[in-house]
């Protein structure tokens, strides 16, 4: 091993049988401590603060009062350290590289979180005279036409919070804009390469959904889609760049061909990251498309927090777009709201949301955008395939490949389980991650191939980093390849040992329920 010139190791020094070390009496793994549900540490009895009792007062609640709720109580800094020793045991892009595919964790530049963090912006009222707020409203406006130049389209809709409220929200304008042609139709066409929130999204528009196949390629079947085309088909939704991290390089006569059927073409554009200042959209005939906000544009992904999935429209489409937008007025910001939009707006198909959509967001990502400015978001695309490429291209020699003869991939690296010993899994080789210290790359998707292992490392990550979980990645494979009995076992060194995940999600115990007397006398 290399030495510093103190003597210190340049590597960390790898303790090979640390899952053989004695058990500790408390269950704490040197300074990573266990962790007990906060039931079983405080008790129902106790509380936490010092209250004289509530005042006696007649009933305001008309009889729904509830009796005690067997919440336990805590003083403050038990409380502190609950939540603290359980933040410690979650994963973080923060803390390191986290290869999810399809999901774009890429590092959130500290420069959006202040921004957003203003006070004139982060303590906005929705309901401010709009007089008032000029400044947030023109955030919004200007976002919005950076968003319909870089994509190349004619109108933004921000309300949308997510990728699929924004895929709700294209499908709802598709079906508006048919609508007041006096042509419903019926089928929406997804091809296999297409996330799964699209024919999720189609269905619960009240469309019948037609799978596409795809090429051996990884590509859409360009032949079988354009023969299925006909009147009763509303949209086509193409994931693009596509789920086996593919460009789909017919699009534009796909679009064509679509437009010549009487249909439209939606556009899955999570993954805009991988063409952002190289491709527009708008070019290839796409006439409507989300863009995750959170993905592309960096800001963070809440655990069901808060997404942003503002969708770009298509001339044709514009004039169905949800209420609210912001028009700009001479110098000033205006909010078109029912009200205002009789006039000139109505055809819109109403609301997605109460209000305007995610503030916080939309800060974030024009930070995002005004620091990088046209060049470093052209730089952003780049980076994040060849990224990408390289980590395709460093371990094509020991794990299946399945489309890499397909030319270089996009945002995403796509492996499969073929060539792995027999009885070794993808779960293998992901809990195997854990152990080295990362979090398990997308797995089993996308559903087009065997055993996916679906890498998605962004522009944000160094050569160094990369090259770090290369190395990780080739020696899980190896030990699957050559039916290292071990890696079966794994994670050894995280808070928990591998979970049945069949029984998880088929019968997830989801609420605390207090011990019975005799359980509790055990
Ligand atoms: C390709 C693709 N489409 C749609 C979505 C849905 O986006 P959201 O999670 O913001 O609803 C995702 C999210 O993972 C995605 O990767």
């Amino acid at each position: 091993m290399t030495m510093l010139k103190e003597g210190r190791p340049t590597a960390p020094v790898t303790v090979k049988d640390a899952h053989m070390a004695p058990a500790t009496a408390t269950g704490n793994r040197a300074l990573m401590l266990e962790e007990a549900l906060i039931f079983e540490i405080g008790s129902t009895d106790t509380t936490g603060v010092d209250f004289a009792p509530a005042p006696k007062l007649a009933t305001r609640l008309g009889g729904l009062e509830r009796g005690a709720i067997g919440l336990p109580g805590l003083s403050e800094q038990e409380t502190v350290r609950h939540y603290t020793r359980l933040s410690r045991q979650n994963y973080a892009i923060d803390l390191g590289l986290f290869p999810l595919g399809s999901c774009t964790m890429k590092h959130n530049p500290r420069l959006n979180e202040k921004v957003a963090r203003m006070p004139g912006f982060a303590d906005l009222h929705p309901l401010a005279p709009q007089s008032t707020v000029q400044g947030a409203l023109a955030v919004i406006h200007e976002l919005a036409e950076w968003l319909v130049t870089l994509t190349g389209m004619h109108a933004v809709a921000m309300s949308p919070k997510a990728g699929a409220h924004g895929e709700l929200c294209g499908l709802l304008a598709i079906r508006s804009a048919l609508e007041a042609r006096g042509d419903a139709r019926s089928v929406v066409l997804v091809p296999e390469s297409a996330h799964g929130t699209n024919p999720a999204t189609a269905a619960f528009c009240g469309y019948k959904v037609e799978d596409i196949p795809a090429t051996p390629e990884g590509r859409v079947d360009l032949a079988a889609l354009t023969a299925r085309l006909g009147p009763d088909v509303a949209a086509v939704m193409i994931t693009n760049p596509n789920t086996c991290g593919l460009f789909e390089r017919d699009l534009k006569t796909i679009s064509d061909a679509v437009h010549a059927a009487g249909a439209f073409v939606y556009c899955d554009g999570a993954n805009f990251n991988a063409i952002v200042g190289r491709v527009r959209p708008g070019d290839l005939g796409v006439d409507a498309m989300h863009i995750n906000l959170h993905k592309t544009f960096s800001t963070p992904h809440g655990g069901g927090g808060p997404g942003s999935g503002p969708v770009v429209l298509s001339e044709a489409l514009a004039p169905y777009a949800p209420l609210p937008f912001v028009e700009r007025q001479g110098d000033r910001f205006v909010l078109i709201e029912e009200e205002s939009a009789e006039d000139h707006h109505a055809g819109t198909f109403g609301r997605m949301v109460a209000f305007h959509g995610q503030m916080g967001m939309f800060t974030r990502a024009l930070a995002y955008i005004l620091s990088h400015g046209a060049d470093g978001l052209r730089q952003v695309a780049e980076d994040a395939v060849l990224n990408a490429n390289y980590i395709l291209r460093s371990l094509d020699d020991v794990l299946d490949a399945p489309f890499g003869g397909s030319g270089p991939c996009m945002h995403e690296a796509l492996f499969s389980d073929k060539g792995l010993a027999d009885g070794f899994t993808t779960l293998d080789i992901a809990k195997g991650l854990i152990d080295e210290g990362f979090h398990p790359m997308t797995m089993y998707f996308p559903l087009v191939v065997h055993g996916a292992m679906l890498v998605e490392p962004t522009e944000t990550e160094s050569k160094a980093a990369l090259d770090q979980f290369i190395m990780a990645l080739r020696s899980l494979a190896q030990r699957a390849k050559a039916g290292d009995e071990a890696l079966k076992g794994a994670p050894y060194h995280a808070p928990r040992r591998r979970l049945d995940e069949t029984l998880a999600a088929r019968k997830p115990v989801l609420t605390w329920e207090a011990p019975t007397l005799a359980q509790a006398a055990e």
